[in-house]
């Protein structure tokens, strides 16, 4: 392949656009890696559908012309050289793992169009000054060990012994299932990105909310990543026969479970800085969990996100105190453990401007707004400058089988993603 070695003029248009049909029958094709006895298009870490297609995502980048490799956690890396092999890498891409009852774009977008992008630079024997990177990122979701972003805290060196010691109700340990899909946790610290590889990192997401949709804006440039403080809490009482213990005798964990599930609802919704926090419980496990046994243990899970620190902190502080003081009142014990505090972030200047004017370049609109999901941008954002670009969300829903995104959008997206990484390869440093 006859490759020039200028830099290409930054002007889109020198370039074929996005295959809108190629990236929805992607999109589509991987869609139907899924776990059949779950609702959706439900591929969740560690499931057998995820991991058949690990092995298609790599074709999907071998066949755009990447050198892939899977690192010792499981990212698989598509590699296009850049000119000078001295400069820092330029990195795209996202997830495609979902969660349990997921969607068909959550992610999957983000990195089909990142391999596009790659397969047209190398069809017009363009390169770039950078080398740059497509990343299908390991596990972005939460799993049954309580964490996400597997694959991108792998690279950020925050996958470490304390996480990889984290049990599952089986009491099998992270480390083991990972070495279960072929990973090599051992091999986790020769695997972390030096911060001085990356020039940036961008990704296209859909929004998961409504604000593009409501505004009539195709394109959205996120400002900030919302920060998460996750935690679970146990509450332990006593089991009894639900027809002779008295109301007053009782130690009912799922009562007081039903207090925090409250408490949570309403400390999101107060004093709201103005902002855009908010709190959810989206799992609870009881015990013993029969109709004639009052439950004498709870499980909950419960996070706070918001573009704000200090509202997340008084959440969290709050949180707590009214946790303990209704495991007083009910004579019950209480263990809280939080496993994740993480804080906003924000996109950085450069990548953020990149985007815009590949935005205007293709005179089209753009909304600057921020994220209240979060991404492995987020994690990156550790090591280098980030930017993502947002597509619309139909009714703003996601993480469920509605979520749609249409193929305009979804080729829209991908070419201001081209035009971004064109205009960020041009820039010394960001
Ligand atoms: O939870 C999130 O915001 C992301 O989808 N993992
Ligand atoms: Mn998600
Ligand atoms: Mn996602």
């Amino acid at each position: 392949m006859a490759w020039t070695d200028t830099v290409p003029d930054v002007a889109l248009s020198s370039l074929p656009p996005p295959d809108q049909d190629r990236l929805w029958r992607q999109l589509m094709e991987l869609a139907e890696f899924r776990e059949l006895d779950q609702p959706g298009w439900t591929r969740r870490l560690f499931s057998e559908p995820y991991q058949r297609s690990r092995a298609w995502t790599r074709d999907l980048m071998e066949a755009a012309g990447l050198e892939v490799q899977a690192d010792a956690v499981g990212n698989l890396l598509g590699r296009l050289a850049g000119v000078s092999s001295d400069v820092p890498e330029l990195v795209i891409g996202s997830h495609t793992d979902t969660v349990a009852g997921g969607g068909r774009f959550d992610g999957m977008v983000g990195v089909v169009a990142a391999v596009e992008v790659a397969r047209l630079l190398g069809q017009t024997g363009r390169r770039l000054r950078h080398s740059l990177l497509v990343v299908d990122f390991l596990g972005e979701e939460p799993n049954r060990f309580g964490i996400s972003c597997v694959g991108s805290a792998a690279v950020v060196g925050q996958l470490g012994e304390e996480l990889l010691r984290l049990t599952d109700e089986k009491g099998d340990t992270l480390a083991a299932a990972l070495a279960g899909i072929g990973a090599s946790p051992g091999g986790l610290s020769e695997m972390v990105w030096p911060t001085q590889r990356l020039h940036g990192y961008l990704e296209l997401h859909i929004e998961q909310g409504a604000r593009l949709e409501r505004e009539g804006i195709r394109l959205g440039v996120v400002t900030s990543i919302a920060g998460i403080h996750r935690g679970v809490i146990t509450l332990v009482g006593r089991p009894d026969h639900a027809g002779t213990a008295a109301m007053d005798d009782r130690r009912d964990a799922l009562a007081a479970a039903a207090e925090v599930v409250l408490l949570v609802e309403r400390l999101a919704r107060e004093s709201r800085l103005g902002g855009d926090g908010v709190g959810t419980v989206g799992r609870l496990e009881i015990a013993p969990g029969a109709a004639n046994v009052v439950p004498g243990m709870a499980i909950v899970w419960v996070e706070f996100r918001s573009a704000e620190s200090k509202w997340l902190d008084d959440r969290h502080r709050a949180l707590e105190a009214g946790v303990r003081d209704c495991a007083a009142r009910r004579r019950l014990e209480v263990e809280i453990e939080w496993i994740s505090e993480g804080s906003p972030v924000a996109c950085a200047p450069g990548p953020r401007r990149a985007i815009v004017e590949a935005i205007e370049e293709l005179g089209q609109a753009h909304l600057e707004l921020p994220s209240g999901a979060s991404h492995d941008a987020a994690l990156l954002a550790q090591i280098c400058p980030i930017g993502m670009i947002f597509i619309p969300s139909r009714e703003g829903r996601s993480h469920c089988p509605e979520e749609w995104t249409d193929p305009e959008d979804v080729a829209l997206g991908a070419e201001a993603l081209l035009g971004a990484v064109l205009r960020l390869d041009l820039a010394d440093s960001l």
